[in-house]
């Protein structure tokens, strides 16, 4: 097995407790083995290794883990995005826009757009993606979706109640989703998600939902406090899922249900019991002109917080995981550490991929993701800029320099 020392790191972010002094490390050293981090430490101390990187005092810190996704679609909502910019709302009507163009697209076409997002993704430094079926809404169209993902992803999750597809009646499609759909489709994906929302499935129609995903031992997703006030981060904390993602409209009670099912976990260890991580996602809330998910208030309160880009035509058309850490920092209050932790481990754990051994769509056994520390997964990312703070500090620049995924050097 090749071992490779990175060294003559400016700055190295870990998000490794046990390692990391002060937040971020300087004058520090990586060693890859094989696939997984094989040591970290004073670059004085490193040891002898096959191959060498000299990182020229630059910043390196986890590839990031974007935990919400929604890549498998054919077609375009320029004009929607248009009528928005110009005043219209976001109501998720739209989305049957992309349910039709979905259905019409071969799965050649379905798949190289896959793959050409991930490509950006990577290009953007993002190591590790979970994407959602979702613009399919038939049995057939949500298999195909998933079965498509899964051959690209790290994660699938079946969204089949994301909305009722047009000329359907609700309960009909209900009974499909927690029926057949479901059940033809859990073979290709991890997690199930509900798009909790007035104008897509209400509190019974989610409680079935989830309800149905937890008898057939897949974990939960919730799309919630999206475009009001509602029950989806409730429902969430009560139904022990992974995550609830959105949020711009959070009330008291959803604060305390929130940090209250954290109480007691420590992302030290990664053990049990765990909580439902709050999932912001700023290029969203930008590009629907929603209010900005309460960041800093969440951590304030003790919520673990994941930061996604939700890449998808309707509401949030970029990967950029660069882009929504600049936001969260200049619009939502984090400090640019905060902001990194949540983009990569906090998506880590709002996917279950913070401790080894998670299983990805293919059967393959991974080690964990979301930190640089040995062991784990060989993500990172060496930026073109001496600190993580230029992520913000010149937002929109392309500042990824190089990626490893797994060990290899993928950009
Ligand atoms: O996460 N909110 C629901 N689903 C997507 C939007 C999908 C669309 O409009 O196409 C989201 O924003």
């Amino acid at each position: 097995m090749t071992s490779l020392l990175i060294d003559n790191i400016g700055e190295l972010t870990t998000n490794d407790d046990g390692v990391e002094v002060g937040g971020r490390l300087h004058n520090a050293a990586i060693v890859i083995e094989g696939e997984r981090v094989a040591w970290v430490g004073a670059a004085a101390n490193a040891p002898a290794t096959d191959e060498q990187f000299d990182a020229g005092g630059r910043a390196v810190l986890p590839g990031w883990v974007d935990s919400h996704t929604h890549m498998v679609f054919a077609g375009d909502r320029t004009a929607e995005f248009e009528a928005r910019m110009a005043g219209e709302t976001y109501a998720a009507g739209g989305i049957n826009v992309t349910v039709d163009a979905t259905r019409a697209a071969t799965d050649t076409a379905l798949s190289e757009n896959l793959a050409r997002l991930i490509a950006e993704a990577r290009r953007g430094g993002t190591t590790t993606i979970e994407t959602k079926t979702g613009y399919g809404l038939t049995v057939d169209d949500e298999v195909r979706a998933a079965r498509i993902a899964s051959e690209h992803v790290d994660a699938v999750t079946f969204l089949g109640a994301h909305v009722v597809p047009r000329g359907s009646d609700p309960t009909a499609y209900l009974d499909l989703v927690t029926g057949p759909m479901l059940a033809a489709v859990a073979p290709h994906v991890s997690a199930v998600d509900v798009f909790c929302e007035t104008g897509a499935f209400d509190e019974v129609a989610t409680r079935r939902v989830l309800e149905t995903a937890r008898a057939a031992g897949l974990a939960t997703r919730v799309h919630g406090n999206q475009l009001g006030h509602g029950p989806g981060a409730l429902l969430a904390v009560e139904y022990g899922s992974l995550s609830v993602d959105h949020l711009g409209f959070l009330s008291p009670a959803d604060f305390d249900a929130l940090a209250g099912s954290w109480s007691g976990w420590e992302a030290r260890s990664g053990s049990s019991p765990r909580g439902t991580v709050a999932t912001v996602l700023p290029a969203c809330d930008l590009s629907t002109r929603m209010p900005l998910a309460p960041a800093r208030e969440l951590l304030d309160a003790g919520v673990v917080l994941a930061i996604a880009s939700n890449c998808n035509p309707g509401t949030s058309y970029t990967s950029s995981m660069g882009f929504s850490v600049a936001t969260a920092v200049l619009q939502m209050g984090l400090t640019i550490t905060e902001a990194v932790r949540a983009a990569t481990l906090g998506g880590a754990i709002a996917l279950g991929m913070h401790m080894d051994g998670w299983i990805d769509p293919r059967g393959i056994t991974q080690a964990a993701v979301g930190r640089i520390a040995p062991g784990s997964r060989a993500d990172l990312q060496l930026l073109e800029a001496p600190s993580i703070t230029h992520l913000a500090y010149r937002p929109g620049m392309p500042l990824t320099s190089a990626v490893w995924r797994a060990g290899t050097r993928v950009m």
